[in-house]
């Protein structure tokens, strides 16, 4: 079973996505760390994620990257989003997703693309969303307790250029499949918010599985 979960920045997706993944004994990836693998290798190189070349360079990051809490910054995530506008950059990522998603008795994926471009074949598909306030707010208080020194009109600005950029790009942009299930979970704690996940995918699934 291929369960795709898509969604913007900080909507619960990957927090999801983990959960379904541990309910249904499969491997999970979550694709976000490859794009922001890709935009601190370009960093690190002195590049700039922005412009093409220096991007698919990045594509060549070490495996061991992967691993670096280094990923898992504000500035990685801008620097993913603005390296993944690039269609090679896309292209560059493709297979290693499409065979981690092919892997017998199937896996969860989490990005922006996942049941759109990398497994249009998902057997569920989940549109995790919610306001970006609550997005925002969600972050802040995540960047506050690593004691990063930001505002939150800082992170709103930021989910809501990198909202922009997701949904506005013309390769493979940010948007709900058509046959995938919208999940706010703007006013849903993370219990009820999976609990929601498991019950649309059974309700997708539960004739084929
Ligand atoms: O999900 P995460 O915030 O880690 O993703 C970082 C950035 O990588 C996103 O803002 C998006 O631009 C890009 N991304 C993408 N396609 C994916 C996953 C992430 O374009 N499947």
């Amino acid at each position: 079973m291929i369960i795709a979960v898509d969604g913007p920045a900080a909507s619960g997706k990957g927090t999801i996505a983990k959960a379904l993944a541990r309910h249904y004994g499969l491997p999970h990836l979550d694709t976000g760390l490859l794009y922001r693998a890709v935009g601190v290798s370009v960093m690190r190189a002195g590049g700039d994620p922005a412009d093409a070349a220096d991007a698919l360079r990045g594509c060549n990051f070490e495996a061991a990257l992967l691993e670096d809490p280094a990923l898992k910054t504000e500035s990685a995530g801008r620097a993913a989003s603005l390296a993944s506008v690039h269609s090679q950059v896309r292209e560059a990522l493709l297979e290693r997703q499409r065979v981690f998603a092919g892997q017998a008795g199937g896996a969860v994926l989490d990005g922006r693309d996942i049941g759109t471009v990398i497994a249009p074949e998902a057997d569920a598909k989940l549109f995790v969303t919610a306001r970006p306030e609550v997005r925002a707010q969600r972050r802040f208080r995540e960047m506050e307790s690593m004691g990063a020194g930001v505002g939150y009109d800082a992170v709103l600005a930021d989910i809501l250029a990198r909202d922009e950029r997701d949904m506005g790009r013309s390769a493979a942009p940010l948007c709900q499949a058509e046959d995938a299930d919208l999940l706010d979970t703007s006013d849903l704690g993370i219990e009820a918010a999976v609990q929601r996940a498991v019950e649309l995918v059974e309700a997708r699934t539960a004739q084929r599985f």
